[in-house]
């Protein structure tokens, strides 16, 4: 356990908590420990490095030392059906976080990067089974400190984007408490506070997007989410729901903006 992360406040989240210097994903360390031992909510994995960090859609996540946070909590949500709605909960958490650490108007695209200035800073994998019991891992890579490589495009840090003074340790404070007061309003009030508050710092509604995945291709304004968190496009005098693949933004010269794996 190492001090400087451990929570300074009493909570559930984050209070079994180890740290490594280097893994190869937080994700998977903690999906390992839940084949082996009764694993309590709230148990968080935080490395300072990854080796193999994971990100949606099978991208790798670039997990350099000592800048970013790279941080997995296991949850045991009511249902499984629950992650896609955890996966939106989690980037409201962060915007909570990072808009009260460093002021800047942190957004949301669907369905949960982290944008500042146009720019990801942040990414989400939720990874959910059903053994022993329905549970779900909540797995953030924040972009903290230094600059991304040129090479990796559309990507920003918050110290480049004019943060100060933040440690990985006071942003894994503040998360923890976003994360855990969110989860249990969640677990109280339902899906709708947190789609609202998705909506509120959404980036992506009222755009046009190209979304691809399994389904194709789609074109077309992103007009909602549902009660689930898919994504409702309008297509036509079809609003089309969709749970999964990638959505690009166009940019006002008509080209569509991917996500960035940054990493
Ligand atoms: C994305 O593609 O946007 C999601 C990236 C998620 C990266 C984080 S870093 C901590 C956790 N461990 C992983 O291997 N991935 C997630």
């Amino acid at each position: 356990m190492d001090e400087k992360f451990t929570r300074d406040e009493p909570g559930w989240l984050g209070q079994d908590l180890r740290v490594f210097p280097t893994v190869g994903s937080t994700n998977q360390v903690l999906r390992e420990r839940l084949k082996e031992e009764n694993v309590p909510p709230g148990a968080t994995i935080i490395a300072l490095e990854q080796t193999q960090g994971r990100g949606r859609l099978g991208r790798s996540w670039w997990s350099p030392p000592g800048r970013g946070l790279y941080v997995s909590t296991l949850v045991y949500p009511p249902r499984l059906q629950h992650a896609g709605i955890l996966s939106l909960l989690a980037a409201v958490a962060l915007t909570d976080t990072v808009r009260r650490v460093t002021g800047f108007a942190a957004g949301i695209k669907w369905p949960n990067d982290g944008m500042i200035q146009g720019k990801k800073y942040a990414g989400i994998l939720v990874e959910a089974g059903t053994a022993p019991i329905s549970w779900a891992i909540i797995g953030m890579g924040i972009n903290v400190t230094g600059q991304v490589p040129e090479e990796i495009a559309h990507a920003i840090t918050l110290e480049q984007a004019g943060a100060e003074n933040l440690t990985l340790e006071s942003l894994w404070q503040a998360l923890a408490h976003d994360l855990e007061t969110r989860y249990e309003s969640w677990l109280i009030e339902g899906n709708a506070v947190i789609i609202d508050a998705w909506r509120n710092y959404s980036v992506t509604l009222g755009q046009i997007v190209l979304a691809q995945g399994p389904f194709g291709q789609i074109t077309g304004r992103a007009e909602d989410v549902d009660e689930e968190g898919r994504l409702l496009i309008r297509h036509g005098s079809s609003l089309i729901p969709v749970s999964s693949g990638e959505v690009s933004v166009r940019a006002p010269d008509g080209s569509y903006t991917p996500s960035s794996d940054a990493g």
